[in-house]
């Protein structure tokens, strides 16, 4: 009778194992699709599939109880649970496999998951078997298995409806090494002008409401949204952004059609973007969807847009952040202004609000020397401009000058400059435009200038380098200057009064 009843389970077994093998050829993952009544029966594995889980870690936690007492009423119950956790494991697969099959998968990661839950079914059918045989170890190692299958199925599953990083997306710094990702930068811009159109504001959008769909794993429609090259790549219809124009942008489409429509995206009554999304995206497509430019490159954005930006850039900056980049930039106004007060240096922001200024020093030729330079120098990196034509600079000045590492373009014309310490001006690594007409350099300036590799533009008309032999020589120097000599004779401009963006302080 035990004999019998042992052969009678194997068989059992044997043809559990041979119907879960059979899904392979009866439902094939090629992406063909199924009749509703199949995807109807599929959408059922969401709700079956919680029943294996819980009953898997149930049996064992039963054999982390100890030792098998054959015939007792433990051993009846865990008996049962088994034979529930095998049927309730059937239907997960069988239900799974519906799913795929009849929506038309035939990505990796879905194949990857029916393949492990199979596997899954198998050892949990085979259970059944290895508890007949004396030795607990035969099924407890079966268990063992089965417990290994259960999480890497359950967490491709969850990668599947959640998109692969759904798991560690807020996983803490301090541990983001544990999952071997990277540590992500926090963003870190002082304005709402600087931050990246593509990467803060509109793909953060994506990844929240269409990542799920369009992924390399679930390429629905064979679109991939991850990247950018993927939005320009598109999928099925062609590509789903055309950089500056809406009307062939399919992204732009799916988004803005009646939300009833079978088309509209996100689908299946998921939530609609807001109209201040949908805006922000079509401000982007149509000002060339350029993957790197920031809001201020980007040009000008409609009211709308402006609002939604300032409420990005807000949710991004801890209230503390904003009040010290506020206080920073009233402090950095505030000590500018009062250098311009005292000396009558005109220090102007390049745009409003600007963290960024020039100098311009038309109205104190005779004052401005090296000790009012260097009163500048706490300042220096902020400074992307600086004409300081005429005024009383010596070679001294070059390593106050040098910490001026933004300066993009520098006017030295008419000063008494000797030009021996010009070399130093090296460490501007920015600098294109330096104009040296009129200025006292001498012959020995030649060499300095020759370090000056990141020159673009280079003026020397009126100095006593404006000189053919003296010239060729430094253009091979500096193959990529434009060196500008005997010129027309630059008139200097007037010292002339100027409005400046301080307001009132
Ligand atoms: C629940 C899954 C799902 C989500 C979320 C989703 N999509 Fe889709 N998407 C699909 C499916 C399925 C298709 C293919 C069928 C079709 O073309 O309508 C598709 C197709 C598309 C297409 C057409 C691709 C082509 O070339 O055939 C675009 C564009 C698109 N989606 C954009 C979006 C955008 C934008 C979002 C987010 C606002 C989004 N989708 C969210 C499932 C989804």
């Amino acid at each position: 009778m035990q004999t019998f009843l042992k052969i009678l389970t194997w068989t059992g077994c044997a043809i559990g194992v041979a119907i879960l093998a059979s899904i392979w050829w009866v439902l094939p993952l090629d992406g063909a699709g199924g009749s509703d009544s199949v995807r109807f029966l599929g959408r059922f594995h969401p709700v079956l599939l919680h029943m294996p889980i819980g009953l898997v870690l149930l049996l064992g936690l039963f054999e982390l109880r100890g030792k098998r007492d054959p015939g007792s009423d433990t051993d009846k119950l865990v008996r049962f649970v088994l034979l529930v956790t095998v049927l309730s494991t059937l239907l997960a697969v069988v239900s799974g496999s519906l799913l795929a099959f009849g929506e038309g998968a035939d990505e990796e990661l879905v194949q990857a998951h029916q393949r492990n839950g199979i596997l899954l079914g198998m050892v949990v059918v085979l259970m059944v078997g290895l508890r007949t045989i004396a030795t607990p170890w035969a099924y407890r190692g079966g268990l063992m298995v089965a417990v290994g299958l259960l999480f890497l199925t359950s967490h491709q599953g969850g990668s599947l409806t959640h998109g692969r990083d759904y798991l560690t997306k807020y996983a803490p710094d301090s541990m983001r090494w544990v999952f071997g990702l990277e540590v992500e930068e926090p963003v870190k811009v002082a304005r709402a002008e600087d931050l990246l159109v593509f990467d803060h504001l509109v793909q953060p959008i994506i990844e929240q409401n269409c990542v799920s769909c369009h992924n390399p794993d679930k390429l629905k429609g064979e679109l991939n949204l991850e990247t950018f090259d993927g939005h320009l790549a598109g999928g099925e219809l062609g590509p789903a952004v055309v950089p500056s124009d809406l009307d062939a942008s399919e992204l732009y489409f799916r988004i803005t059609l009646p939300q009833d429509d079978e088309e509209f995206m996100p689908p299946d009554e998921k939530t609609p973007l807001s109209d201040a999304e949908v805006n922000l995206i079509a401000w982007w497509i149509e000002r060339g969807a350029s993957p790197d430019l920031t809001v201020a490159e980007l040009g000008p954005q409609p009211g709308e847009v402006e609002a939604y930006v300032a409420s990005v850039f807000a949710g991004m900056l801890s209230p503390e952040e904003l009040t010290r980049i506020q206080t920073e930039r009233e402090e950095l106004y505030a000590a500018l202004g009062y250098i311009r007060a005292e000396h009558g240096v005109l220090i102007l922001p390049t745009e409003m609000d600007s963290d960024t200024f020039t100098i311009e020093t038309n109205a104190i030729r005779k004052t401005f020397d090296d000790g009012v330079l260097s009163l500048l120098e706490p300042y220096a990196e902020s400074f992307v401009a600086a004409d300081l034509s005429g005024t009383q600079l010596t070679d001294q000045a070059m390593g106050s000058l040098a910490k001026f590492i933004n300066l993009r373009t520098l006017n030295l014309s008419q000063t008494p400059l000797a030009g021996a310490t010009l070399g130093q001006l090296s460490r501007l690594p920015e600098l294109e435009s330096l104009n040296l007409y009129g200025s006292e350099i001498a012959a020995a300036a030649l060499e300095q200038l020759s370090e000056l590799k990141q020159l673009k533009q280079l003026f020397l008309f009126q100095t006593a380098l404006d000189d053919e032999t003296m010239v060729s020589q430094l253009r091979k120097a500096l193959p990529d200057c434009d060196i500008r000599v005997a010129a027309a004779v630059l008139p200097l401009a007037e010292p002339a009064e100027k409005t400046d963006d301080y307001g009132s302080s």
